[in-house]
C-alpha cells in the first residue's frame, strides 16, 4: 500500500501490527485502534488467535488480518469455570511461539523492519511483547484497563513484600481484616480492599504473572496506550509516566472516536438481542435499570436468586443481561447456549416489568433515554459506556480491576455507588431503588452529565500525538 504525500511523492505505508487476547473487553477497544491507525494514515495488520477470531467481513476492509493457529488451548484458557489469571497465563503459554512464528512471516513477507513501524500488543500478554522485542520490532503496549489499574497491577510485588492482602477478602486472616478500610500508601485512594484481586488464585503465581508484565515492559516497550482520557485519570497517567518513565498515550475513550465514522462491529459471545429497545422504548425516561456484568464474570446460583428477587423486591423496571455462562456450579444452564433457569416463580412476579435477554447491544441501551442506571461489574468498558452517556452506576466488581474501578466510580468521580459485598435480596432492592430515585440517585446523574460532557471533549489530539509517535519510531 502506497501513500501520497502533500509533497505529490508517494512512499510505502508503514505498517503497525496490533496483537489482542481474544476477551471481548480487549478485542474490541483493539480492533477500534486499529481503525483509528488506519485511519490515521498508517498500514494495519491484525494478528489474531483462532479463538473468538474477529470476522474480517464485518470490520473495517481496509485492515488485513492474520490468524496466528495458537497451539490447542487447554482448558484452563476459556472455561466459565477458571479465574481470570489461569486464562491470561494459559493464553500466554498458547500464543508465545505461533505469535512469534507469525509476525517473524509478517516482516519477511512485507518487506521488513523497514516497513513494519511496530507491534502494538496486548499489555496483558507478556509472550507477545517479548517477540515483538526480541524480533527488532518496537513495542507499544495496549491496556483495555485503567491507569489506576495498571498501576495497582505494577505494585502487586511491592504491596505482597509490604504485607498487603492480595487474596480474597473472605480468606484473609482477621489482621488482615481490620485494615481493609485503610488507604493504600502510593495508591490513593485505593484502600486496601479495593485492590486487584483474583477469588481463587494464588497470590505466588500472581506475582509471577506481574513479574513477566514488569518485566516485558521494562525490557521491551516504547510507550503505553491506554483506552482513558486525561479528565479522568489525569493524577494516574501522571503517576504512569514518571513510575514507568515511558510516554503514555490516553488515546479513549476509544468508543467516542466514532461519532462521525463507521465503528468497527462489536465483537460479541452472542448475537445482541435488539427486541429489548423496542421494550425501552415504551418506557418513560430514566426508568429502566440496565443489569449487565459483562462478558467473563459469573455468579453462583445464591447470588443470581438475590439478584432476581432483589430486582423483583425493588418495584423497578429492569433490563437484564443473563448470558449462557453467567451461573456456574449447581443450577447452572443445561447447556452451552442456553442461559441459567430462572427462580421458580420470578417471570409469574415481574411480568413485564422485567426485560431478560442473553446478550443486549449495550452502547445503544445505555444511550436510550428510558435507562435511569446501570447496575455493572465495573469491567473498563463498560464503565466508560456509561460515564460517556451520563449513567449514574450500581456497582458490583466481581475480579481483578474491577475492585479498582469501582473505587473510582462511587468515590472518586461521584457517579456510582455499592450495591454492598454481601449480594443479598433486601439490600439490593434498598441499593436499587436508592440509586433510581433518591436523592443520591439524582447527585450521582448530576456528576455523571458532568462527566459526559468532559468524556465527548477529549478524543482526537492524544490519538494524533500517538500516530505521530509510531512514525516516528
Ligand atoms: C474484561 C474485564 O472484566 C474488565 O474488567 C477489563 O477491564 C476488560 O476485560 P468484560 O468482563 O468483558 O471485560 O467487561 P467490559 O470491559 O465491561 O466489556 C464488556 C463489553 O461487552 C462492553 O463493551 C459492553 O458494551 C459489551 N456488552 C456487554 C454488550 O455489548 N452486551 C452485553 O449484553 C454485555
Amino acid at each position: 500500500q502506497e501513500q501520497q504525500l502533500s509533497n505529490g511523492v508517494r512512499r510505502r505505508r508503514r505498517r503497525v501490527v496490533l496483537f489482542s487476547l481474544p476477551f471481548q473487553g480487549h478485542l474490541n477497544p483493539t480492533l477500534k485502534l486499529a481503525a483509528l491507525l488506519h485511519a490515521g494514515g498508517l498500514a494495519v495488520t491484525v494478528l489474531h488467535t483462532d479463538f473468538n477470531a474477529p470476522d474480517p467481513a464485518r470490520h473495517h476492509p481496509e485492515l488485513t488480518f492474520v490468524p496466528i493457529h495458537e497451539t490447542p488451548l487447554p482448558d484452563a484458557a476459556v472455561s466459565p469455570d477458571s479465574d481470570i489469571l489461569a486464562k491470561l497465563l494459559a493464553l500466554n503459554a498458547a500464543c508465545a511461539a505461533p505469535f512469534r512464528d507469525a509476525l517473524a512471516s509478517l516482516l519477511l513477507c512485507s518487506g521488513g523492519h523497514d516497513d513494519v513501524a511496530c507491534a502494538v500488543v496486548d499489555g496483558q500478554c507478556y509472550a507477545a511483547m517479548r517477540a515483538a522485542g526480541e524480533l527488532g520490532v518496537p513495542v507499544l503496549a495496549l491496556r483495555t484497563d485503567s491507569a489506576a489499574a495498571l498501576r495497582n497491577m505494577l505494585a502487586i510485588p511491592r504491596l505482597r513484600d509490604a504485607g498487603y492482602c492480595l487474596l480474597p477478602i473472605k480468606v484473609a486472616n482477621v489482621d488482615a481484616e481490620e485494615k481493609l478500610d485503610e488507604p493504600v500508601p502510593g495508591l490513593e485512594p485505593l484502600r486496601v480492599r479495593d485492590l486487584i484481586r483474583v477469588d481463587g488464585c494464588d497470590a505466588g503465581e500472581l506475582c509471577s504473572f506481574v513479574a513477566s508484565v514488569a518485566g516485558a515492559v521494562g525490557a521491551w516497550v516504547s510507550g503505553v496506550v491506554l483506552n482513558t482520557f486525561e479528565a479522568i485519570e489525569e493524577p494516574e497517567l501522571a503517576a504512569l509516566r514518571r513510575e514507568l518513565s515511558l510516554p503514555a498515550f490516553a488515546v479513549g475513550p476509544l468508543h467516542m472516536l466514532f461519532r462521525r465514522a463507521p465503528a468497527p462491529a462489536e465483537q460479541g459471545p452472542h448475537a445482541p438481542d435488539r427486541s429489548c429497545l423496542a421494550w425501552l422504548d415504551a418506557r418513560p425516561p430514566r426508568s429502566v435499570l440496565y443489569v449487565s456484568l459483562g462478558s467473563l464474570a459469573c455468579v453462583g446460583r445464591g447470588v443470581f436468586e438475590e439478584m432476581a428477587w432483589g430486582l423483583a423486591g425493588s418495584g423497578v423496571p429492569f433490563l437484564w443481561v443473563v448470558r449462557p455462562g453467567f451461573v456456574t456450579g449447581a443450577g447452572a444452564s443445561d447447556g452451552e447456549e442456553a442461559p441459567p433457569p430462572l427462580p421458580d416463580g420470578f417471570e409469574e412476579e415481574i411480568k413485564d416489568r422485567g426485560k431478560i435477554v442473553k446478550w443486549a447491544p449495550q452502547r445503544e441501551v445505555l444511550a436510550h433515554e428510558a435507562i435511569g442506571a446501570f447496575w455493572t461489574h465495573c469491567g473498563w468498558n463498560s464503565t466508560l459506556e456509561s460515564v460517556c452517556e451520563g449513567v449514574p452506576m450500581l456497582v458490583q466488581p466481581c475480579f481483578a480491576d474491577q475492585m479498582v474501578t469501582a473505587r473510582y466510580v462511587t468515590h472518586e468521580w461521584g457517579v456510582g455507588m455499592e450495591v454492598g459485598e454481601v449480594v443479598e435480596r433486601g439490600r439490593v432492592a434498598e441499593a436499587v431503588k436508592k440509586a433510581m430515585a433518591g436523592g443520591d440517585g439524582a447527585q450521582m446523574r448530576e456528576r455523571a452529565r458532568h462527566l459526559k460532557m468532559q468524556s465527548s471533549d477529549a478524543t482526537s489530539p492524544a490519538m494524533d500525538g500517538l500516530v505521530q509517535y509510531i512514525m516516528s519510531l
